[in-house]
């Protein structure tokens, strides 16, 4: 009886994961230790073309070697917003990988080869991101969902049991809310969430786990709205040299 049980949970992990377009896709998830970042690449491994998503400029070296030893083409470097922790890498890494176009919200009002908004899509091969608007923590943030809806790139709207902070940069917890509310928990419970930074070690989520277990998201908005006025937290140390910079797409004069 057991074991019968135990096979279909095996068959249907398989055939779950048979199912998913995300089949013949590369993608990896790289760390930069200083600001806690995650830098998201993904590409077709048919087609070599790639997308990255949130590069560091400390670590534009270590991605753009990456992207060569893996034979692949860099086709556009992608941020979920204007950053206020680090500077992004995009501009290094257009100049490391020609070709390589940037790629922002036009809410951001950040500087950028391509600007783009809510349904817009960012195709690498045989795969896109779709995107969806999800302001709050700043006015240009964007999440970024795989065609499939088997994973999605939710910046600093959403984080592993918490969310980015709304205090500045046009900040704004009651639209946070209604955006993790009506574009990020409406995807499928199992699609896998990967946050722009995590402090603790933590590397993904799920829409199921954030729904149940989120301290914050799973409280009424009042309580939300709360929570969010009251983080007391320290301006962050790089906000005076990364917001200018990242208004130009990280390109630094
Ligand atoms: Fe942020």
């Amino acid at each position: 009886m057991l074991g019968a049980a135990l096979g279909r949970g095996l068959v249907g992990q398989v055939r779950g994961f048979s199912a998913m377009a995300s089949q013949g896709l590369i993608f990896r998830q790289l760390f930069e230790p200083v600001s806690c970042t995650y830098t998201y690449l993904l590409a077709d491994q048919k087609t070599k073309e790639a997308v990255l998503i949130d590069p560091v400029l400390e670590t534009a070296n270590r991605d753009a070697q990456l992207v060569k030893d893996l034979g692949l083409k860099m086709v556009y470097a992608a941020n979920t917003h204007c950053h206020a922790d680090h500077i992004t890498g995009t501009g290094l890494l257009k100049k490391l990988l020609p070709g390589c176009r940037s790629v922002i919200s036009k809410d951001s009002g950040a500087i950028a080869d391509i600007h783009i908004q809510e349904g817009d899509e960012v195709k690498f091969g045989n795969f896109f991101l779709e995107a969806r608007s999800t302001p709050g923590h700043t006015d240009g943030c964007l999440t970024y969902v795989l065609n499939d809806k088997s994973m999605a790139f939710t910046g600093d709207a959403l984080l592993i049991r918490g969310c980015g902070r709304t205090d500045f940069q046009q900040g704004c917890p009651n639209t946070l809310y209604h955006s993790v509310h009506s574009k990020i928990f409406t995807l499928p419970d199992s699609c896998l969430l990967y946050p722009a930074h995590d402090y603790k070690g933590q590397t993904v989520t799920t829409v199921e786990e954030e729904k149940r277990l989120n301290p914050r998201l799973t409280k009424s908005e009042g309580e939300f709205v709360k929570i969010m006025n009251n983080l007391n937290l320290p301006r962050p140390a790089q906000i005076d040299i990364a917001v200018p910079a990242n208004l130009k797409c990280g390109i630094q004069d």
